[in-house]
């Protein structure tokens, strides 16, 4: 596919006012189609809705919007067969323009009427950034189903549930398994309102200030999928709220599928013991041949960085831009593609590591101390009618206890607990199960396994609902 030029705008877009080249030191930075190339699709298809809305306009005869829907075939029909490396076209409007000239002569020059590259971009980026958004919530939905499959074969183990990383109460574990199911469905919510930010058309808006001839914008929108059309031209070229919604929505999964990660890393050392990552994702050392890496999870967690550094770099963009599109916002693009690439890539690799995952049920047992029994100890008390700040305050004591004689809370003979308070009887022996622990918390969102099958249960019914488009579809299309 030849190319044209050295990119140095002689027969640029906008080449008319200007004598001589471009500096030599402009060209390389002027160029975007090595990012914006992929946009391909969506500028043809906007330039289509936007040749048959010059031709209802009759700003274009039929014949002209004839010649330009075959060329702009002809076009998809040269780049689906490989899309050129050695082109010296500034972005991809213009690469596409380019190539329209090629395939259907003079009358190329006809569809720019009364359009820009400024609401031109905004068009394909919504279109894009719609399917997008669309293929990660379809992701989530996958890692989501996999966290499902797991909680399933976990509700019978009991697991240490940590805060600040001590052991604190025992859970199930399909109990902690489920804790992070459920910021992935905000995420799906996040993913579908971003979505629907993004479904606003901006084509019509020309430069700035709207466009002179008769196009019907409804039907532009109704035609590219749009749900509405946008309300003001100057807002609209510059408008990249949807994008830093969808940047923050990616950063909120980045972070909740980092956390993951990082339970997964502790979880899968010799220290914790308590879950095996399936060798498919795992990797080992160049040098240490006994080496068995969490690479996958730690992949997740360094990438989730990345997110949020797009999100904070659009931010950064948009603040103090004057009305109206501004360069600057060129610099858009690369942010939510990468962050769309790399969820891209993550989100199969966390449904693969989890779908393989073993739990070490001998381990667990291992790890589980009695003292992730003093709050029931305290509630037993407290059962009995002793205040809670009491039985607090006694347990406490208990434990100071068992550590100085280097006893267990459990084998402690009933006289030491009778002598720290005379309520207990032998019956405090029942404490000393896990099962009775977890089995104490039946409140909806406790550990009781009535109350996790519960959860469960609804969790199902949640992913379900998204998949039959319930909730993805706030715009019900
Ligand atoms: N490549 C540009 C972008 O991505 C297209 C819009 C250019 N508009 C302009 N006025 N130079 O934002």
């Amino acid at each position: 596919m030849g190319g044209k030029g050295e990119g140095d705008g002689k027969g640029a877009l906008w080449g008319g006012r200007f004598e001589g080249g471009m500096a030599p030191a402009m060209v390389p930075l002027n160029l975007s189609l090595d990012v914006d190339g992929r946009l391909w699709r969506q500028d043809l298809e906007g330039s289509r809705a936007w040749a048959r809305a010059l031709g209802q306009a009759e700003v274009l005869t039929a014949d002209e919007v004839e010649a330009l829907l075959v060329g702009l075939d002809r076009v998809e029909a040269r780049l689906a067969e490989g899309f050129p490396s050695q082109v010296a076209d500034e972005d991809i409007h213009s690469l596409v323009e380019r190539l329209l000239g090629e395939e259907a002569g003079d009358v190329a020059g006809k569809l720019h009427t009364g359009r820009s590259r400024n609401d031109q971009v905004a068009t394909d980026m919504r279109l894009w950034g719609m399917e997008a958004l669309e293929g990660m919530s379809q992701g989530v939905q996958e890692v989501m189903a996999s966290l499902l499959e797991l909680a399933q074969r976990s509700v019978d183990l009991v697991i240490p549930g940590y805060t600040h990383l001590q052991q604190g109460q025992p859970v199930r574990a399909a109990h902690w398994v489920l804790s992070h199911y459920w910021p992935l469905t905000r995420d799906l919510e996040r993913l579908a309102q971003a979505r629907e930010a993004a479904a606003v058309l901006p084509l019509g808006c020309g430069a700035l200030a709207g466009c002179p001839f008769p196009v019907d914008r409804e039907v532009l929108r109704d035609e590219l999928g749009f749900h509405t059309v946008s309300e003001n031209s100057m807002d609209t070229v510059s408008d990249r709220d949807w994008m830093a919604d969808a940047l923050y929505a990616g950063a909120m999964v980045g972070s909740h599928l980092s956390r993951l990660g990082e339970d997964l890393i502790l979880f899968a050392s010799r220290e914790f013991g308590l879950l095996r990552i399936p060798d498919g994702f795992s990797t080992g050392s160049s040098l240490m041949p006994q080496k068995r890496n969490p690479d996958v999870a730690e992949l997740i967690r360094g990438k989730s960085g990345r997110f949020t550094g797009n999100l904070v770099s659009l931010l950064t963009i948009l603040k103090g831009l004057p009305t109206g599109y501004n360069r600057d916002l060129q610099e858009d693009k690369r942010l939510l593609f990468d962050t769309v690439d790399q969820l891209g890539l993550i989100l199969p690799a966390v449904a693969g590591t989890l779908r393989g995952a073993e739990w070490n049920p001998s381990r667990a047992n291992e790890l589980l101390s009695e003292e992730l029994l003093a709050t029931d100890l305290a509630d037993y008390l407290v059962r009995r009618g002793v205040p809670f700040r009491t039985s607090h305050e006694v347990v406490g004591r208990l434990v100071a206890l068992s550590e100085k004689e280097g006893v267990p809370l459990s084998q402690l003979p009933l006289e030491r607990y009778q002598a720290i308070h005379p309520t207990f009887d032998e019956s405090v022996r029942d404490v000393f199960r896990w099962e009775s622990s977890v089995e104490a918390r039946k409140a909806p969102g406790g550990t009781a396994r009535a109350a996790v099958e519960a959860q469960l249960a609804q969790a199902r019914e949640t992913l379900e609902a998204w998949k039959v488009g319930h909730r993805g579809n706030v715009a019900g299309d």
